[in-house]
């Protein structure tokens, strides 16, 4: 058996959790494979709503199994107060999630360094999630993480030398902070923590495909948060593209199968960075407003704008995206006009391709399409798009070169409409 990858194609919230929640039941296990609690997930179900962070989007489906992987950041205080919730509202966790030994701490002085850092930045800084993600993913690069395992192992003197290397750093920043509150609530984590199965998920995943087991590995944020490809320095701190299911998982790039790139009908982002088609009309505020635009973990303004194809295509290619998810179609149900940019403008010249830096000098060239001027969060079927929107659709699909199989049209659940079932 392989893999299927499921990952945002823009700059993270493209609606992944909603995703992984509806494909979940033709899968025996879901994974996340990087990020942290820096992700915030949002399912709608029955009524009711969940915004997760570190646990996998598959929980709710059934008694399948959901693994926290190597290549993510675990904060054990948010991850209790996360998985408190769920155990609360009826879904227990304790036997199906497993969490890998080698899935790196969040360390309190992590979150602190995160602030400190931004706050030495000044006007440059990231607009982080500060949650301590950058310095956690330093720690371990630099090799001096803590992990998930080592809670088992001589955790007190581990925890003991990270915590005292941190101090120093943020005395050498003049930074001030109070730790005792934090440390205790992080401290609560790992006691509530050890109840779960810490695993060898690279094992574990592997022996699944090999009793012919389906893994749906979930990504969080998006490409253009990749540390490599994304907007560099405003991105995320590991690696979300495809490739990161191979190191997040342990699972070797052959056994890769589908992948299943997301992304809204428009775009957004969160933070700083450049956003070369992003909009300060009303046209933008619009956006926001329909589609709730504001983080679920941070409660930000998300910054909105059209959907930009030039990076997308970069997405795609980066990725190998076999096949194409659009969410939020709904939130443009009312506009006159569609646009999407086809193209940049650098100094005077149109390129076609991602270029090395997009911080200043793009300016995004539009190809505009009527809206459909018509309201799709009732539909069930294809059958029922207007003509316009299947011609957005077939649009994008003969710009991105991948079929658009899946059209979400309403945060819920039931607001999911798959296309040409017929493989
Ligand atoms: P994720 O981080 O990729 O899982 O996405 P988020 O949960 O951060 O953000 C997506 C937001 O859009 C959430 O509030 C979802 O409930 C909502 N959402 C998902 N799909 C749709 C859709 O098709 N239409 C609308 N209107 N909202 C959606
Ligand atoms: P999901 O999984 C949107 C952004 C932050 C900031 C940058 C670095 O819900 O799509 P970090 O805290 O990771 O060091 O912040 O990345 N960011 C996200 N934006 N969705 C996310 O996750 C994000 N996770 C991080 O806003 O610009
Ligand atoms: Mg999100």
């Amino acid at each position: 058996m392989k893999v299927d990858v499921l990952l945002g194609l823009q700059w993270g919230d493209e609606g992944k959790g909603k995703v992984v929640d509806v494909l979940t039941p033709k899968y025996d296990v879901v994974a996340r494979f990087q990020g942290g609690p820096n992700a915030g997930h949002t399912l709608e179900f029955e009524g009711q709503k969940y915004v997760l962070r570190s646990i996998p989007s598959g929980i709710f489906q059934g008694d399948k199994v959901n693994i926290i992987g190597n290549g993510v950041v675990l904060d054990p205080a948010l991850f209790k107060a996360e998985a408190e919730v769920l155990e609360a509202s009826g879904h227990p966790l304790k036997e199906r999630l497993h969490i890998s030994k080698k899935a790196h701490l969040i360390l309190p002085t992590h979150r602190i360094l995160d602030a400190a850092y931004e706050a030495a930045k000044g006007d440059a800084k990231v607009g982080t999630t500060g949650k301590g993600i950058g310095p956690t993913y330093t720690d371990k690069v630099s090799r001096n993480g803590v992990r998930v395992g080592d809670i088992l192992h001589n955790f007190e003197q581990k925890y003991g030398a990270a915590k005292a290397r941190h101090e120093q750093i943020l005395k050498s920043l003049n930074y001030e902070y109070d730790l005792t509150e934090l440390e205790k609530a992080w401290m609560e984590g790992i006691e509530y923590l050890k109840q779960f199965h810490f695993v060898d998920s690279e094992h574990e995943v592997n022996n699944y495909l090999k009793d012919g087991k389906s893994v749906l590995c979930e990504g969080a944020q998006g490409t253009m948060l990749d540390i490599d490809f994304g907007s560099y320095p405003f991105v995320t701190s590991s690696n979300t593209v495809c490739a990161g299911a191979c190191t997040g998982l342990g699972v070797a790039p052959n056994r890769i199968g589908e992948v299943f790139g997301i992304f809204k009908a428009y775009c957004t982002r969160v933070g700083a960075g450049p956003f070369p088609t992003e909009l300060f009309d009303e046209t933008g505020d619009k956006m926001c407003t329909l589609g709730h635009e504001f983080g679920s973990v941070t409660g930000r303004k998300r910054r909105c704008g059209w959907i930009d194809l030039v990076a997308l295509k970069y997405s795609v290619m980066i990725n190998g995206v076999t096949k194409l998810i659009m969410m939020k179609s709904d939130v443009l149900d009312t506009f006159d006009t569609i646009k999407a940019c086809v193209a940049y403008k650098v100094d005077g010249e149109e390129i076609d391709y991602f270029p090395y830096d997009i911080t200043e000098g793009v300016e995004p060239v539009y190809a505009e399409l009527p809206g459909w001027k018509t309201d799709m969060t009732k539909m069930q079927s294809e059958d029922e798009f207007p003509e316009e929107f299947n011609a957005y659709l077939t649009f994008l699909e003969e710009q991105l070169g991948v079929e658009i199989k899946i059209v979400s049209v309403g945060p819920d659940r039931a607001q999911t409409i798959e296309r040409y079932t017929e493989e």
